[in-house]
């Protein structure tokens, strides 16, 4: 594996065993110095045409605890303001020796082509609608982790609600949870399902009250309104009555379902009720498993890929 672009590159074996090193970086988070010495000499610039929180501040994490370089451009501040290309951009960070591009862009398709113009590895992280494929790995990972299945997620079934037409995180979603197994269940406004859904390995439902009690997780979508150029629902108000998590609709999950929401969240919109109110709620859970499951992808895409290079006392 050289890139990372796409979930739908990435094989269930590869998922799995992605999944697996993201188990042995979370046990480096967990020691009192959180960090080896695995990725030494390497750097990895995180590239983010678009506003980034959690992304960005968890790639860049990730890249230290494992003793990479790290190099941070926002596009805001730089010479792209001055009428820089993108392909100007990357070819000039490249000639400062980057080993790894971390590459948000609005549009579809930038981190593909990215790596016609550097010979680092390119991490797409995520590119317009198209794909986002470590959060998809993280929620796997974090699903994977709280179902006691290390392996697979046969048989649970998974609600993704909420604006799936603009959402990189459903497509890439969709494509994970179902080579691990997971019934999927879009559920959304007709005007909010792609028209290629019903080509996916999915079911579609149009009411949330018809599917909630059923769900093993229900995972929750922002409206993704800088990404839409006209209006998809006759009103936000509307829309949170029928797609919105409340905390009525929260009392009819089963025991066991999990809420998940990749943020950022608009509260009174898609999540009405605290998540702090919602015991199956492992929001902010996907937020700390997203270090260790991007540690896993710099590691397998950098390093020698193997696990021995993190045991304990390694020397710094
Ligand atoms: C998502 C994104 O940027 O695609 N957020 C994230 O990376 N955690 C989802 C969104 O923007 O709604």
């Amino acid at each position: 594996m050289k890139h990372l672009l796409s979930a739908d590159d990435l094989t269930t074996d590869e998922i799995i065993a992605l999944l697996g090193m993201a188990d042995h970086m979370a046990e480096v988070n967990a020691r009192p110095v959180p960090k080896v010495p695995a990725l030494r000499g390497k750097t990895v610039a995180s590239v983010f045409f678009e506003d980034s929180t959690r992304t960005r501040l968890s790639f860049e994490t990730a890249a230290k605890r494992l003793s990479a370089d790290t190099m941070t451009f926002s596009a805001s501040t730089s010479s792209l303001n001055k009428g820089e290309s993108l392909r100007d951009t990357i070819e000039t960070l490249s000639a400062m020796r980057v080993d790894a591009f971390v590459v948000r862009h609005k549009s579809s398709g930038v981190p593909l082509q990215v790596t016609e113009w550097t010979d680092a590895c390119v991490i797409n992280a995520g590119d317009g609608w198209h794909q986002h494929p470590t959060q998809a790995l993280t929620d796997a990972y974090t699903m994977t982790r709280e179902f006691g299945t290390p392996q697979t997620l046969s048989g649970k079934t998974v609600a993704i609600v909420g604006d799936i037409l603009h959402s990189r995180v459903a497509r890439s979603n969709v494509s994970v949870l179902t080579k691990l197994g997971a019934k999927v269940v879009l559920v959304a406004p007709s005007t909010l399902i792609p028209a290629s859904a019903t080509e996916w390995p999915v079911n579609i439902s149009h009411s949330l009250d018809d599917v909630i009690a059923d769900v093993d997780v229900l995972y929750m979508l922002r409206m993704q309104q800088e990404r839409m150029e006209t209006a998809f629902v006759p009103s936000l108000g509307e829309y949170t009555k029928r797609f919105g998590l409340t905390a009525h609709r929260a009392s009819r999950l089963a025991e066991h379902a999990l809420v998940m929401h990749p943020g950022p969240m608009n509260r009174g919109i898609d999540m009405v009720v605290d998540p702090a109110d919602v015991p199956g709620s492992r929001i902010l859970k996907q937020v700390t498993n997203g270090i260790p499951v991007r540690m896993a992808v710099l590691f397998t895409l950098l390093g020698a890929g193997n696990a021995s290079q993190l045991t304990q006392g390694t020397d710094l």
